[in-house]
Formats: structure tokens, C-alpha cells, sequence
């Protein structure tokens, strides 16, 4: 590759400077960069030069933390004076197309979105079809997919490591817009496009009234079918995929962070039977796990090479329409909705 291309330092800005735009590194229990503005100050490559925040409070504890002095309640007073490259929007789903818009016309190369990608499968498509028009790249941030470990999962499964897929199960918590997109996402990453979708509006509490938890299947086009269950995260935290296939079975727990794998051997309960026995898992799984540094390292990538995200804003809507397609069969009491949806009336106000 090109010296001159490598040494290009990337001018980087941010919309929203609460939980995931800074103030998850605040958290001494997570071990990981875990927000936009960590990731950015720990690249080589980017220089983390201005940040937005409607709340001044925020906004300057920002500043402070990360040693930036640029600082702005207005975005766009931002975007016209520091000839961004890069800007991440870390504010709500409600307000995406907005400042993606507003950025676009600043004449911005990249945007790192966090999801939902926006509020309504409109508002999706106007944001992808304005990046694709003017050669933006548009990056979702369902972090997963950047991950080495989920990464190795998936092409174990997909080059048929599990055997045939039995079933799937995901557990959840905290409503099917907030984390219920990030599940979707993953589903989507490990077994393609979904077919359709047949749920209901779940009995356990999701602590945003807006974005309810929802229970029931989702069948993909490939054949895997996959319950979605949820839980109340205020009794503790799940987010967990458990992938049966015929040769094994292996289980993605604790958010991500680890893995669990059972091989298939002659039962010692049952002659006649075989059963799972957990065993050493064949993906290595005490690897560094930098789900935020990855997103932003795979940015860059994607600037320097002129590549297409592996979390495009296609994906993005991709998981915001599964979301959509969720609320319509709740909402009608569990009907099968097959899939696409080329619009839905469904507005997403998720937090
Ligand atoms: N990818 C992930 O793992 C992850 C984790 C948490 C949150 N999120 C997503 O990130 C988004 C933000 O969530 P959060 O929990 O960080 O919210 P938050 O409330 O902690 O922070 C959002 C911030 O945006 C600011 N803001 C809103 N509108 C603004 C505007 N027009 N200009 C400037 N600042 C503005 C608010 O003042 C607030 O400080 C949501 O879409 C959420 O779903 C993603």
C-alpha cells in the first residue's frame, strides 16, 4: 500500500457525547475501549479534533476526558468549520438522517452511525441512498460484526463445523429496538436474510415503554429457524445465541465475551444414545476483544481502500426492517410477515 496513503492522519468529530459517544470508558468495570470518542483517542490513524453536545455538562466532561478543546452545542457550527473526514453520530435513532444529511453536505468521507440506523425504514433508505449517492461510507455500529471471535463463529458455522443447524435460540433483554437490534444484526451476520418473522409482545418488562421486549421465531431464507426470547434486564443481563447443529453445539454468551462448546459422543447414561459433552470450544476464545477499536480500525480500512463497510447502512436497514416486521406480526397478535418490507408505518423511538 501507498506510504503517503498510511500517513494520512483522519480528522474525526462527534455528534452526542453521552453513554456510547464517551461515557462508557468512565466505567471502570469495562476492560475494553467501549465508546467512540476511546476509540478514536487510542487510533493511530485518526485525530479525535471536536465533539457536539446539545447538554453542556456532557459536552465539557467530554472535552475534558479526552483532552479535546473544540467543543460545540451547535453540530453543524462544527461541521462547517473543522473539515471533518470522519464523523460519528452518537445521539439518538430519532435524530440520524438529520445530522447524517447535515454531514453529507459538509462533504464528509465517512460515518460511523450507532443503531437504530435511524427512526422508520424512510428515513433508512433516505440516509443509505444520500451516502451511495455521494461516496460516503456509511458504518452501523453493531460492533459485533467487527469482533475476531464472533467473526471465526460464524465461518465455523457456515463451513458446516456444527453439522446441519437443528435450532437456534437467542435470549435478550432491554427491548427489541435497542439490544433486540443488535441480536437481529448478529442473526442476520451468522444466517443470512430472513424469510419471515411470526412473534409476539413479550410478558417480560423492557425498562424504555417505546421499545417493548418481543418473543417467537424467525425463519431464515437458508432454513434456520431461531426463537427470540427475552428477559427483564433489571433482574440481570442477558444476550446470549445458542446454535444447535448436528455435529455440536456452540453458545455465545456473556454479551459476546465467551463461548461455550459441546461435542457430540456416545451417551454413558443411555445405550444407544448419543449426547453433548462440553469440550475445549475450536474457536480460540482468550483472544484481545476490542469490539470499539475494531469498528474504528475497520473504518479506516475502508477509507484508505475505498471499500464498503461490513456493517453498511444496507445492513443497518437491513435490521431495522427485521425490527419493523417484529412490531407489525406483535402487533397483529402474532401473524407471519414474510419479508421484504419495502416501507412500514412503524416509527422506532428507541433511546
Ligand atoms: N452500539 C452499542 O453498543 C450502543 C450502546 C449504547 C447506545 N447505543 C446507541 O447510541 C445512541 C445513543 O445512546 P446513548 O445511550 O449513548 O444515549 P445518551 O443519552 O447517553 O447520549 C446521547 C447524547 O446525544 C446528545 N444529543 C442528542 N441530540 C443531539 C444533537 N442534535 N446535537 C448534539 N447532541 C445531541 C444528548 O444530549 C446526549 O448527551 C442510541 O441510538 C443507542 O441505541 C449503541
Amino acid at each position: 500500500m501507498n506510504q503517503q496513503k498510511q500517513d494520512v492522519k483522519y480528522r474525526a468529530g462527534i455528534v452526542g457525547c453521552g453513554r456510547i459517544g464517551s461515557e462508557f470508558d468512565d466505567d471502570p468495570k469495562r476492560k475494553t475501549v467501549s465508546s467512540h470518542a476511546g476509540a478514536y483517542s487510542n487510533s493511530d490513524d485518526i485525530d479525535l479534533v471536536a465533539v457536539s453536545d446539545l447538554n453542556e455538562e456532557k459536552l465539557n466532561k467530554c472535552g475534558k476526558r479526552w483532552g479535546i478543546t473544540s467543543l460545540y452545542k451547535d453540530y453543524k457550527k462544527m461541521l462547517r468549520e473543522q473539515s471533518l473526514d470522519i464523523l460519528s453520530v452518537c445521539t439518538w435513532n430519532t435524530t440520524h438522517l438529520d445530522i447524517v444529511k447535515d454531514a453529507v453536505n459538509s462533504g464528509i468521507k465517512a460515518i460511523l452511525c450507532e443503531k437504530p440506523i435511524a427512526d422508520s425504514l424512510k428515513n433508512a433508505d433516505e440516509m443509505v441512498n444520500l451516502c451511495d449517492k455521494k461516496g460516503v461510507i456509511l458504518q452501523i455500529n453493531h460492533q459485533r460484526r467487527f469482533d475476531r471471535v464472533h467473526r471465526e463463529a460464524r465461518d465455523y458455522i457456515q463451513s458446516g463445523g456444527l453439522g446441519g443447524i437443528q435450532q437456534v435460540s437467542f435470549y435478550y433483554t432491554a427491548g427489541i429496538a435497542n439490544t433486540g437490534s443488535h441480536m437481529l444484526d448478529l442473526l442476520r451476520f451468522f444466517f443470512g436474510d430472513v424469510d419471515w418473522v411470526q412473534v409476539v409482545y413479550s410478558q417480560s418488562r423492557s425498562p424504555n415503554p417505546n421499545d417493548p421486549n418481543i418473543d417467537g421465531m424467525v425463519k431464515f431464507k437458508n432454513g434456520v429457524l431461531c426463537t427470540l426470547q427475552s428477559c427483564d434486564v433489571s433482574e440481570y443481563n442477558i444476550f446470549e445465541m445458542d446454535c444447535l447443529g448436528t455435529k455440536g453445539r456452540l453458545k455465545i454468551t456473556r454479551s459476546g465475551f465467551d463461548l461455550e462448546y459441546y461435542e457430540v459422543r456416545e451417551s454413558d447414561l443411555f445405550s444407544g444414545y448419543k449426547e453433548l459433552f462440553h469440550s475445549e470450544p475450536p474457536i480460540k476464545k482468550d483472544v484481545p476483544r476490542e469490539f470499539m477499536t475494531s469498528a474504528v480500525s475497520h473504518l479506516v480500512e475502508c477509507l484508505r481502500e475505498g471499500k464498503k463497510s461490513i456493517s453498511s447502512g444496507q445492513d443497518g436497514r437491513a435490521a431495522l426492517e427485521l425490527i419493523c416486521a417484529c412490531h407489525e406480526s406483535a402487533k397483529a397478535d402474532g401473524k407471519r410477515i414474510t419479508l421484504p418490507l419495502n416501507d412500514s408505518k412503524i416509527r422506532i423511538t428507541s433511546k
